[in-house]
């Protein structure tokens, strides 16, 4: 494997799942592969869990991980080809790949999409300019449309904490006042659809995801009917896809509750707003594993990295 950028990336997700669990048992277990490389990541966007999870699965394999906030700390990037640059961008990505692919042996990149230019998103030019002008692998950190490194944490989360051989998965829509990415739910809808179990989607009209993605999940507008007997809701605010970018529902009446939930286990990519995606009583309850995905995210980034640069 060259890059990590997609769930698609991923040959055989049963066997990375027990890699990864492998090494949550024995972080340390690689410790030399990556001695005197160096992991460079680079920020347009804001994180807490995808930051630090990735730097500490550097460290386990004995990378040199470096962290810029490209968007508030280095030169504006240019992404077009042939534009005038007389603009607000002084440095074509031409050069800043090239530039970092200098630096770093492997190049990880968060940009969020804009919400507002469905085919512009779609194409993913921060992400496809990275891998045409960077000479070294590049990983996702969450692009316009994809988190891949969150999906196999939750597959992994899932695979560990499943009770039955087909769990039920559902991934559910919930509230929330800000336009967000279609990413997380995007690559979870492409992990499950990987996966032994059996899954649907809940979400309002107006809110289905990308066909292209979805394929032939079962997709209900009522919350009650998705949720029944399900071992596992995953829950995940987005903006509508149809209108793209567009947040006319904040239904409280799709909150997560401990009364809806019943048995199952709660799911969160986090952040999460309390009381408006979920209420308290679900995240302060053991039906909750959002702290034990967080830490899985370690083990999924740990597990591509190695898989990279035992390829390099
Ligand atoms: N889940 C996730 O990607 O968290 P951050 O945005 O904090 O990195």
């Amino acid at each position: 494997m060259k890059h990590y950028t997609s769930i698609n990336d991923i040959d055989n997700i049963h066997t990375w799942i027990e890699e990864a669990k492998a090494l949550k048992e024995n972080p340390l277990q690689g410790i030399e592969l990556g001695k005197n490389k160096t992991l460079g990541l680079l920020f347009f966007n804001s994180s807490l869990r995808t930051r630090l999870s990735t730097q500490k699965a550097a460290l386990n394999l004995g990378m040199n991980p470096i962290v810029m906030n490209v968007s508030g700390d280095a030169w504006g990037i240019e992404f077009g080809d042939g534009t005038v640059m007389n603009g607000s961008t002084a440095e074509h990505i031409k050069e800043a790949a090239a530039v970092i692919s200098q630096y770093c042996d492997i190049i990880a990149v968060r940009a969020f999409p804009s919400l507002t230019d469905r085919a512009l998103d779609e194409s993913e030019y921060v992400l496809e300019s990275f891998k045409k002008f960077a000479s070294v692998p590049v990983i996702s950190m969450e692009s316009a449309t994809g988190h891949p490194l969150q999906g196999l944490t939750d597959a992994i989360t899932i695979a560990e904490h499943a009770k039955v051989s087909k769990p039920k998965v559902v991934l559910s829509w919930a509230p929330h006042v800000k336009a967000l990415p279609h990413a997380v739910a995007n690559s979870f809808t492409q992990a499950m659809r990987k996966m032994d179990v059996e899954f649907v989607i809940a979400n309002p009209e107006g809110y289905n995801l990308n066909p292209v993605i979805t394929g032939d999940t079962p997709i209900y507008h009522n919350q009650e009917d998705a949720f029944k007997d399900a071992d596992f809701v995953y829950t995940k605010n987005w903006s509508s896809y149809e209108d793209y970018g567009l947040v006319d529902n904040i239904d409280p009446e799709w909150m997560i509750t401990k009364e809806k939930i019943g048995e199952a286990k709660f799911m969160h990519c986090l952040p999460v707003r309390r009381n408006l995606v979920v209420e308290d009583a679900v995240l302060d309850s053991d039906s909750s594993l959002v702290i034990q995905q967080a830490n899985n995210r370690t083990f999924a980034a740990q597990l591509v990295l190695k898989k990279i640069l035992e390829n390099l």
